[in-house]
């Protein structure tokens, strides 16, 4: 005999009565899964570490983190403890992560603690709160099993600093990756430039769920205390899983002022593919700003729950990596608005 509750699904079921369920059995199998996405050079050797743990069955959420730390521990100039410091000669970052429910944890300004990005994961997990900053946040990695390193400079963050302050001048340049390097050590400016970038990584797991992952040093010889976008979810980090996700690299100002990563969402929400919404991203961030995007780089990097994935960039000079039973680490060179 039928129980009440059955018998209400079943003739609602029948009627249309639930949109909800109605919609749920519609939904289609991922085209291509899983597949995991992450920005500039180093999101080649990033995607290794990430599509080993997502071709063994583990999860989107599993992969990006790992994936990430990878990043975190080279030495690189704008990602972990390696990388440039703020004006005041201290390296300061910013983590978040998100993943298919919904949760999400981030850090800012955090010092001495080698992977943010786990830190940003433990807030997630362990903590009522989705953000924590500055000395908050390293009390918090440090009561979580965090260890503090050293607060120094890694040998190529000190040799750019002390160029940097014979001008002080706050400068950022564009990031223009070397073409197709695939090996340590990433980009590297000389002569006191500077420029940042961010390791940011999506995926589609085989349970077909998105997460995401997004991690910096920020910009180089920023003003003591500035958080850019990275650890902002919805702007340097967003996921629904109903979409899909995406995230953003470059000038932090500019994609916090556009809630970047949200919008890339909510307009593949609206139809358009990973490319075409990251372009009109792009598109709205030069709507509003204009000339004073002259010199600045923005990009954003993307994946739908059909598991395309793609970038796109406000300059030339952007690449992403995606790996996927397709594309077998494939480093792209992201469409762009301007020369
Ligand atoms: N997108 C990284 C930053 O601006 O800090």
């Amino acid at each position: 005999m039928p129980t009440r509750r059955k018998f209400i699904s079943q003739t609602a079921l029948a009627a249309g009565m639930l949109p909800f369920v109605a919609k749920s059995l519609s939904i289609k199998k991922a085209a291509n899964f899983p597949v995991v996405i992450s920005t500039w050079d180093a999101g080649i050797r990033a995607n290794l570490k990430a599509w080993e743990l997502l071709s063994n069955g583990k999860t989107a959420l599993d992969a990006t983190e790992q994936g990430v730390l990878i990043t975190e521990s080279e030495m690189n100039c704008c990602v972990g403890l390696n990388g440039n410091p703020d004006r005041e000669g201290i390296v300061t970052l910013d983590a978040s992560i998100m993943n298919h429910l919904g949760d999400c944890g981030s850090v800012a300004a955090l010092e001495r603690i080698e992977h943010p990005i786990s830190v940003a994961r433990a807030v997630m997990e362990k903590s009522p709160h989705v953000m924590l900053v500055g000395e908050g946040a390293q009390q918090f990695a440090l009561a979580n099993g965090f260890s503090l390193k050293p607060q120094q400079l890694s040998s190529d963050a000190e040799k750019s600093y002390k160029n940097w302050l014979k001008t002080s001048e706050y400068k950022p340049i564009i990031n223009i990756e070397n073409q197709g390097h695939k090996t340590n050590p990433p980009n590297k400016l000389e002569n006191g430039q500077f420029n940042h970038d961010t390791i940011a990584m999506l995926a589609l797991d085989s349970f077909e769920n998105v997460s995401g992952s997004c991690t910096t040093s920020g910009m180089g010889f920023k003003y003591r205390g500035r958080v850019g976008d990275s650890p902002i979810i919805g702007s340097g980090l967003f996921v629904d899983n109903e979409v899909g996700a995406a995230a953003a690299t470059g000038h932090g100002e500019e994609v916090i002022r556009i809630a970047g990563s949200h919008l890339v969402v909510e307009l593949m929400r609206q139809g358009k593919s990973p490319e075409a919404a990251c372009r009109a991203a792009i598109e709205r961030a030069i709507k509003l700003r204009g000339d004073k995007l002259k010199d600045k780089q923005i990009a954003f990097i993307a994946v739908n729950k059909n598991g395309e994935a793609s970038g796109y960039a406000l300059r030339k000079g952007f690449t992403f990596a995606v790996y996927s039973h397709l594309q077998k680490n494939e480093l792209i060179n992201a469409k762009y608005f301007y020369e």
